[in-house]
């Protein structure tokens, strides 16, 4: 029998990012010598007392109301108040398995077009298109980061009207490593004001920007209109316990009795032992900021380090300042790459993997056109647990260190420089 699929699902391709991890690692397992720089996974382990704080509540057998453990949910409130100065009332916060899929969720239950930034993140026009739902996408500025400006933002809404549109912004971001700073923030929300947006923040790097000052999000700044996203996968690396969550504005409140039948009707409730192994986290940061914040740093000084390796290859690169990603691109020599036979970032990140064994994202997965020779680097092919033992604390690292730290992100930018020659 052949079975008739939704074609909104029968078109999507696998993730692009846990596609080329596969690829990597069955590569790896053949024997080739891989720089993996295609995958954002945190390479640390997860914090003693979230371990811990697992273990103990494995015998938790019940199903979990579907919005999530009420003192979870309280400590995520009062910790995204105490940390950054939000409001949610921890009656508007949802735990679910990953926040991906609480803000496919947001995504599917909201109507009007989807609007991102380019570069965003791979899933969210996919999760548009299961939805059918308009995709729009907003080009900003490699001389800005590549953070969206008010301007362009209010440029997409000279051209269309909507009676309501949702907004992802991603801050940190993945894949440029930028961060908005207080400023853009402020002239973004005035934007948004004027024209009624509803903004998913996706916040999922927070605690991994860099340097001493705080990290600040646009529910600061549009707090009624702003639904902010997290979890525990990138800060407290725990990608596999699948645990996110999504806070709703108050002025937002009548999306929560919906998505809470949606929840009730699809997954249910998160894992109940993970929900409790998550809540130290929150409930005492303090115990975990030290961990939280060497990790930050290290991902700091990775960061730092490809960004000075790739300006000396000769490449455009604005420098990250949070989250573990990097956005070179190649236009520099796109004509000698062109004679070469290279004309789009697919067919360069396939030559780099082919040629050179270093496995990378093309621009094309983050929605810029297919010819921008940009590539996606994640900058965490190191053994976390050793690089955490060694990492020299409160010293300046030179070059050199960071690259016996970090042997395999020098040895794939040795790679590129070589491949390039
Ligand atoms: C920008 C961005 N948002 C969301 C997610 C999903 O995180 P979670 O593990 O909470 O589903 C990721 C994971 O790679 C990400 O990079």
């Amino acid at each position: 029998m052949q079975p008739i699929i939704n074609s909104q699902i029968s078109s999507l391709k696998e993730s692009a990012t846990l596609s080329i991890n596969q690829h990597a690692l069955k590569l790896r397992n053949e024997g080739r010598d891989i720089c993996h720089l295609g995958f954002g996974e945190s390479p640390f382990p997860v914090p003693d007392p979230m371990q811990v704080a697992l273990r103990e509540n494995s015998h938790r057998k019940q199903y979990i109301t579907g919005k999530g453990l009420p003192e979870l949910r309280k400590a995520v409130a009062d910790f995204f108040h105490n940390k950054f100065g939000y409001n949610y009332a921890a009656e508007n916060v949802f735990i679910g398995p990953g926040s991906k899929e609480l803000i496919f969720q947001h995504v599917y239950l909201l109507e009007g077009p989807l609007m991102v930034p380019t570069p965003s993140w791979v899933s969210y026009g996919p999760q548009a298109n299961i939805r059918s739902k308009l995709f729009i996408t907003i080009p900003t500025d490699i001389k800005n980061g590549y953070r969206l400006q008010a301007e362009e933002l209010d440029e997409t809404f000279s051209r269309q009207k909507f009676l309501q549109s949702i907004l992802i912004l991603n801050n940190p971001n993945n894949p440029s490593g930028s961060v908005h700073s207080s400023d853009e923030l402020q002239d973004l929300a005035e934007v948004c004001r004027k024209h009624g947006v509803i903004v998913i923040s996706d916040e999922i790097y927070a605690l991994t920007k860099f340097g001493s000052q705080s990290f600040e999000g646009i529910a600061k700044y549009y707090p009624e209109g702003t639904i902010t996203t997290s979890g525990i996968s990138k800060a407290f690396s725990a990608g596999g316990w699948r645990l996110g969550f999504a806070m709703i504005p108050n002025e937002l409140s009548e999306i929560v009795p919906p998505l809470s039948a949606f929840v009730s009707e699809t997954f249910s409730c998160v894992s109940a032992p993970v929900q409790y192994g998550s809540l130290p986290a929150f409930e005492n940061y303090e115990n975990v900021r030290k961990h939280v914040e060497l990790c930050r740093d290290i991902h700091e000084a990775a960061g730092e380090f490809l960004h000075q390796r790739f300006i000396e290859i000769g490449l455009n690169c604005p420098k990250p300042q949070g989250a573990f990603y990097l956005l070179p691109d190649f236009e520099n020599i796109k004509e000698k790459l062109k004679s070469q036979g290279v004309q789009t970032s697919v067919e360069l990140t396939k030559r780099l993997l082919d040629e050179a064994g270093v496995a990378l994202l093309p621009a094309s997965d983050f929605y810029f056109p297919d010819d921008f020779l940009g590539v996606r680097v994640a900058s965490v092919d190191y053994n976390g647990a050793q690089v955490l033992r060694e990492f020299p604390v409160n010293k300046q690292l030179t070059q050199e260190g960071k690259a016996k730290l970090f042997p395999k992100l020098a040895e794939a930018c040795d790679r590129i420089e070589t491949w390039l020659k």
